[in-house]
């Protein structure tokens, strides 16, 4: 049940677990005065007294006091020495902005951002504050929305100009919550190209510290999230207080250490790459950011996120699907393929029992490597003479479905488009554009843009039956600049970008409901909650070392169920690393997300086959409870040489538990593996043992599993519960 109290100068929201304070001080501040576990009552005196705020009716703002105050939404100018929510220039070229709360509303469920992803429905409350600042003419909506069957509090801020002047903004953040005390450390993902979301946790020292994005994607160096952890939080236990942005560009995630050991976080679009005008009458929408609680550890701090996805961000038919097992024919042939190769790929899956199959990229324009035709969708009958409407119905005649790679925002310079619309890419006028991959990226701030690349999507989509989309996104932006924006206006592009693909994501999903997006981005380059509410799963890397999966996954699932995350079983020596590992621990980690293949099963010897046979069987068996059940961290591939996690079916009738250790140690004992998540009451029979244990046992005693003989060694155990 959600609930909403106004006590007072307080406005209380809560569910069952958590709760969230604003205090309105005298003369509308709005501070900030609790997040955490769920509150009976809040008495504003103690929270008033340690912040020096008077008792009710005595608080001024004289002697920059707002320094030392917790606040919502903190603004530019007014003394407020630490880092801000808001920034707004003013037509005479000052910047001091004073928001003070003149109204609040409460209404049921979660509104719908303009032009944004966002989360939405469920049983949910939205406060609604309302600040103005008269002498702007200046009003911004602050919205608040908790929902009840997930420990996260949904934010962002409306911004409009009810004056009659130009008003700048120069930041606008989606997030600010101020913490009363620093001892916690900062838990972030970083990472790069096939080595995406390593876990790192660091003391808070005073001063701020973060991670940001200048890529005009959320990227693959930085995840659009942060946690605070308290030093002795692990997996299972401690409190755990994160943020993270539903949005898929540029971005800053902050903390700040004050002089007085409180802590600040922001998180939003980066004001680098950010600036916008509002003309009299205009408004501007901040992407949403979602805040976690929990004292269960960052296990708990992941089911909420998780079940967040799952209930409020992810839609469409695939929401709550079974994801088909896929083959993706890039690492079997890379641009070097005909009509038959990749049939005879497709035949082999067919018959060991995959369920789709995807064609990536280079089936278009004239493109043999990378160096050209992106821009240029139509089908390059050199290596499909029949065209793609005929593949995908031999496909589908062998029982698969068919599906198609694509990389709309870009422009190759070689391309088609480029020669008749070369101002369609973006750069600055009179500079060479800098290529990244040998190309460029298309303004998507331009409506004429944004209908092109509508078209050519939707246009393949309508001429042959494409069940799935891999979409692309291989390059950074530079030469930050568009051919038809006024000058005043450049620093909007960035943000215009997501808006116009945004826009497009959105006509497409709606046209083509039956179409099973996936997002990738060089890899896990824009795995963010903005993506995941158009594109119900996102390709984690191109590294597909299971070792190295083993890593990326984990740090994945800090913030992403395992549906939200395409793994796949690829060949060795892997194509990234070298290295060679078994089959059954490719497949065992693959799993562990949306799973498939990528290479060339016709390679592999008759006995590994007829086990990649028998794995399909397994999850198909299995895949309601890998994708949709409950995912708990057991040992970390950070911490040691083991990784382990399980996934408890949503109603607890089965478990599948996953070992992979790194190297293999002589004359050391097997792991003992505490589980997590199981009943303590229920018994449990493995399912590859025939061995029965309670609950109990396996959640305090723990399982010893032992493992084969050699490096990057893996057990896939299933555990079905008995007792019911
Ligand atoms: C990058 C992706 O991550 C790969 O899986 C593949 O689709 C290539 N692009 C194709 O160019």
């Amino acid at each position: 049940m959600t609930e909403f109290i106004r006590e007072g100068s307080s406005l209380h929201l809560r569910n069952s677990h958590v709760s969230y304070v604003i205090e309105v001080l005298e003369g509308g501040f709005a501070t900030h005065a609790y997040f955490g576990k769920r509150l009976e009552r809040f008495h504003p005196q103690s929270f008033r007294r340690r912040y020096g705020l008077g008792e009710q009716g005595s608080f001024s703002v004289q002697n920059c006091a707002l320094n030392h105050t917790p606040q919502e939404y903190p603004s530019y100018g007014l003394g407020e020495m630490r880092i801000g929510a808001l920034t707004v220039r003013a037509a005479d070229g000052t910047a001091t902005c004073d928001v003070r709360v003149v109204s609040h509303s409460v209404e049921e469920g979660k509104p719908a951002l303009a032009g944004l992803p966002a989360t939405f429905g469920g049983e949910a409350k939205t406060l609604c504050l309302e600040l103005k600042d008269e002498h702007l003419g200046l009003s911004v909506t602050l919205l608040y929305t908790i929902f009840d069957d997930c420990d996260v509090i949904a934010r962002s801020a409306l911004i409009r100009n009810d004056s009659a002047e130009t008003l700048s903004l120069e930041r606008a953040d989606s997030l600010c919550l101020d913490v009363p005390d620093s001892g916690w450390e900062l838990l972030t993902l970083s990472g790069d190209w096939a080595r995406e979301r390593s876990v790192v946790r660091r003391p808070l020292a005073p001063g701020v510290q973060g991670v940001y994005s200048l890529r005009g994607a959320s990227s693959l160096i930085a995840s659009p999230f942060m946690a605070l952890c308290r030093p002795e939080a692990t997996e299972t236990g401690g409190e755990v207080l994160a943020a993270a942005l539903v949005y898929s560009g540029s971005f800053a995630a902050e903390a700040e250490r004050d002089s007085r050991d409180c802590v600040r976080l922001r998180l939003g679009l980066n004001e680098q790459h950010f600036g916008w005008r509002l003309d009299p009458g205009e408004s501007f929408q901040t992407p949403e950011a979602v805040l976690a609680w929990s004292d269960q550890g960052l296990n708990g701090m992941s089911a909420a996120f998780h079940r967040l996805c799952a209930a409020h961000v992810v839609r469409g038919k695939y929401a709550h699907a079974p994801r088909p097992i896929l083959i993706n024919n890039w690492e079997a042939t890379y641009f070097n393929f005909d009509q038959e190769k990749l049939l005879k790929i497709a035949r082999t899956a067919a018959d060991v029992g995959v369920e789709l199959f995807v064609l990536d990229d280079g089936w278009f324009g004239k493109r043999d490597d990378d160096h050209s035709s992106l821009g240029d969708w139509t089908v390059d009958r050199r290596k499909l003479p029949d065209g793609l409407d005929s593949l995908a119905r031999k496909i589908n005649a062998l029982g698969l479905k068919f599906g198609l790679w694509f990389e709309p925002e870009m422009i190759s310079p070689d391309s088609d488009l480029y020669r008749a619309h070369p101002d369609w890419a973006m750069q600055v006028k009179g500079r060479t554009p800098i290529e990244g991959r040998f190309q460029l990226i298309l303004d998507l701030s331009r409506g004429d843009v944004c209908e092109y690349m509508y078209h050519a999507v939707a246009d393949i989509l309508s001429s042959a039956p494409i069940s799935y989309v891999k979409w692309d996104m291989n390059r950074n932006f530079s030469n930050i600049g568009s051919c038809q924006l006024p000058p005043e206006k450049q620093r909007e592009l960035p943000h215009r970008y997501m808006l116009g693909l945004y826009s497009v994501l959105e006509r497409l999903t709606r046209d083509f409901p039956d179409v099973l997006f996936e997002s990738c981005s060089s890899g896990g380059g824009r795995f963010d909650l903005g993506m995941l509410y158009y594109m119900p799963q996102t390709w984690c890397s191109d590294d597909t070392d299971a070792l190295c999966r083993c890593q990326i996954q984990w740090g994945t699932s800090l913030v992403f169920p395992p549906f939200a995350m395409g793994s796949h079983v690829s060949a060795v020596p892997n194509h990234q690393t070298g290295r060679t590992t078994p089959l059954n621990t490719r497949a065992n980690v693959a799993m562990s997300g949306c799973f498939g293949f990528e290479l060339d099963l016709n390679k592999l010897p008759a006995e590994e086959l007829e086990e990649v046979r028998k794995v399909i069987q397994r999850v198909k068996r299995l895949r309601e409870t890998l994708l949709y059940g409950r995912f708990h961290r057991l040992l970390s591939p950070f911490a040691g040489n083991d990784t382990a996690w399980l996934t408890v079916a949503q109603d607890g009738h089965e478990a599948v538990l996953m070992l992979t250790r790194t190297q293999a140690r002589p004359n050391t004992d097997p792991p003992v593996i505490r589980l997590s998540g199981l009943e303590e009451k229920a018994v449990y029979r493995i399912e590859e043992t025939g061995e029965t244990y309670g609950g109990d046992e396996l959640m305090n005693a723990g399982l010893c599993v032992p493992l084969a003989w050699g490096d990057a060694a893996s057990v896939s155990l299933t555990l079905k519960r008995v007792d019911a």
